[in-house]
């Protein structure tokens, strides 16, 4: 019999999480009932929604409960199969949860994927690439020569709109927390990086955008929401991703001061989910590996090795310290100690 080792919900975190918020346990792995698989999971997801999944709060999914393992997203290979569509020995990508094992009936985003390059396919050729091309291109609607501001512009998912952003023709303009990450974003091509923590966000805005800016990738929310808002161009377009800033204080989240824009300038202000979208996702995919073969998109992986490794790694991104796509790598079958 297999024993799963996971990572579990010890207690609800208040702000902050920390490492003692989560806890490990072993259990059995079942053996699969009619239409599921088991996978052994190879890469985990660290996604700042999980932040938001660890409240009880009613959300687009439910919280996870005390005791439960953390949902994320996985990539592993099927071990064991009464799915025909996913038969032994192939590779597979959906939300599951940080664990060695997972036992999959109709999991979101569930789909065959390549075996190769797998950190790559979780992250800027997987949901985290998917999540950018849908709200650049089906929310945004981003056309050749406008300008897009990008924020978290740094991170999973903003380091792939951005420069999925200038391959569209778009003059491209990134909001981050640091000078590294400022000097990462000049560094993919943006035309502009503006740091959050040490710049007055309004006017660091004007000057990086003195024609104002057609379409904002929105990951933040609040007080940088609220900067960018009066800096939109008339017809302007928010795309609403994510709200990052407000994950950890979720009872409290800023009051943006700015909404009276939307009038002023005729502005569209749209949230979205990426698995929503799923008849656009197959040219999305065609699309972002086509640009990461030709060196049009560089994916960046911010990787950590082991299950154990994966509160932390969670903490580290929701703080600001991670660039790129973060991810959690297991090794086969992890030793149960
Ligand atoms: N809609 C969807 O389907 C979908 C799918 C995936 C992700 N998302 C959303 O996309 C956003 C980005 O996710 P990701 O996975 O790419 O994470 P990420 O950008 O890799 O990591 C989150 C980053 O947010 C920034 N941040 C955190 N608190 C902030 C604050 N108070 N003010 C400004 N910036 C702050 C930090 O970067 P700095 O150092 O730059 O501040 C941090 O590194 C999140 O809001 C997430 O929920 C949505």
């Amino acid at each position: 019999m297999l024993v799963n080792r996971r990572i579990v919900l010890k207690r609800r975190p208040a702000g902050m999480p920390v490492v003692d918020d989560f806890g490990i346990d072993t259990i059995a792995v079942p053996d699969p009932a009619e239409g599921e698989i088991v996978v052994a999971n190879r890469i985990l997801s660290i996604d700042p929604a999980i932040r938001g999944w660890l409240d009880d709060r009613p959300s687009y999914m439910p919280p996870i409960a005390i005791g439960n393992v953390i949902r994320s997203m996985t990539l592993g290979e099927v071990i064991a199969s009464r799915n025909p569509a996913f038969p032994l020995g192939c590779c597979v990508r959906g939300v599951a949860g940080w664990e060695a094992f997972s036992s999959i009936g109709d999991a979101v985003g569930l789909e065959r994927v390549a075996a190769d390059n797998a950190e790559r396919q979780m992250g800027a050729l997987g949901p985290a690439g998917l999540t950018a091309w849908v709200g650049l291109n089906i929310i945004g609607a981003v056309q050749p020569g406008e300008t897009v501001l990008v924020s978290a512009a740094a991170g999973a998912v903003g380091s792939v709109a951005g420069q999925i952003a200038l391959i569209l023709g778009a003059r491209v303009v990134g909001i981050a927390g640091s000078e590294a990450k400022c000097a990462a974003l000049l560094g993919m091509g943006f035309d502009a990086a503006i740091n959050h923590r040490t710049e007055n966000l309004a006017s660091a805005i004007r000057a990086a955008c003195p024609e104002g800016v057609d379409v904002y990738f929105d990951n933040v929310g609040g007080r940088v929401l609220e900067a960018v808002l009066p800096a939109m161009k008339l017809n302007g377009r928010v795309a609403v991703c994510g709200m990052v800033g407000d994950y950890n204080d979720a009872d409290n989240p800023h009051g943006v001061k700015t909404l009276w824009q939307l009038v002023v300038n005729r502005i569209t202000m749209r949230g979205f989910l990426t698995y929503d979208h799923a008849e656009h996702l197959a040219r999305a995919q065609a699309d972002l590996d086509g640009w990461a073969r030709d060196g049009r998109l560089v994916p960046i992986d911010n990787v950590r090795d082991g299950l154990d490794t994966a509160p932390q790694a969670l903490i580290d991104l929701l703080a600001g310290r991670t660039i790129g796509k973060t991810l959690v790598r297991l090794q086969p079958q992890e030793p149960v100690p």
